[in-house]
C-alpha cells in the first residue's frame, strides 16, 4: 500500500485528477463529505488530506510515502525528502512587491513582511542588504498599506490580489509549481510501486502540457 498525502485546497483536487489519470482512482475523495482518508484497495493506493504546508512533514516522517507539495514549501522549509517530478500544476511566482512609486532607501534597513522567511531571509543574503523580516500568517499584501513593512516577498499568481491592493511586482525570486515528493526510505522498500507512479505520473502531465 502506497500512503498519499495530498494538499487540502487550491491544488489538492488538481493533484488527485493527475492521480486518477494515472491509473490510481477513489471516486469517493471527490464526494462531499468530512472523511480525510480514502483506500483503493486494489490499486493498493491510501488518499488523505492535510493541510498544504503539513504534506513534507508527513513525508519527511514516512506517515506517507509520497504526496503533492508546492515547491515555495520545499524551498522555506527544505524538508529531507526526494522532489521525484515536477506536476506542472499550481504555477506562480515568489516575488517581491510593494507600493507602485515604492523608492528603497539604500541606507536604511529594509522591513520586509512574508510567509516565507528563509526565503526571502536568502535572497537577501545574497545581495548583502541589512534587512528586517516580519513573519506574518497571510494577507501579506497588508502590511506595507499600514506601514507595518516596506515591501513583502509572497506568491503571485493571477496578481489580482496585488492589483486590488495598489501593488506590483518589483523583483521574482522564483518560480513555483507543485512537486511530487517521496519519502526517502519508502523510495528504497518500495521503490517499484514509487517509480511506476512517477512514471505513469510523468505521462499525464507530460501529455497535458
Ligand atoms: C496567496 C498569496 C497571495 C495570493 C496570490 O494568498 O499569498 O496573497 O494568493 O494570488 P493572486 O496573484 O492570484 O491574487 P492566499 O489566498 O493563499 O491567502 P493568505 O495569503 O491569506 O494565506
Ligand atoms: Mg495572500
Amino acid at each position: 500500500m502506497i500512503n498519499i498525502a495530498l494538499p487540502k485546497g487550491r491544488i489538492g483536487s488538481k493533484s488527485y485528477r493527475l492521480l486518477e489519470q494515472a491509473g490510481y482512482p477513489c471516486p469517493e475523495i471527490l464526494e462531499p463529505n468530512r472523511k480525510l482518508t480514502f483506500v483503493n484497495e486494489e490499486k493498493g493506493v491510501r488518499y488523505f488530506w492535510v493541510k498544504p504546508s503539513d504534506v513534507a512533514i508527513y513525508v519527511e516522517r514516512g506517515a506517507a510515502d509520497v504526496g503533492v507539495c508546492g515547491a515555495d514549501i520545499l524551498r522555506e522549509y527544505e524538508p529531507d525528502v526526494y522532489e521525484l517530478l515536477d506536476l506542472g500544476i499550481g504555477r506562480c511566482r515568489m516575488c517581491v512587491c510593494g507600493e507602485k512609486d515604492f523608492f528603497e532607501n539604500p541606507e536604511k534597513t529594509l522591513k520586509i513582511a512574508t510567509k516565507f522567511p528563509n526565503i526571502a531571509g536568502k535572497y537577501y543574503e545574497e545581495a548583502g542588504r541589512d534587512i528586517d523580516i516580519i513573519k506574518l500568517n497571510g494577507s501579506i499584501e497588508i502590511a506595507p498599506l499600514l506601514g507595518l513593512s516596506d515591501i513583502i516577498v509572497d506568491i503571485v499568481e493571477t496578481g489580482n490580489t496585488l492589483r486590488e491592493n495598489g501593488l506590483e511586482v518589483l523583483e521574482e525570486i522564483l518560480p513555483i509549481s507543485a512537486r511530487f515528493i517521496c519519502n526517502k526510505v519508502s523510495f528504497q522498500f518500495k521503490n517499484k510501486e514509487i517509480t511506476q507512479m512517477r512514471d505513469k505520473l510523468s505521462y499525464c502531465t507530460v501529455q497535458k502540457m
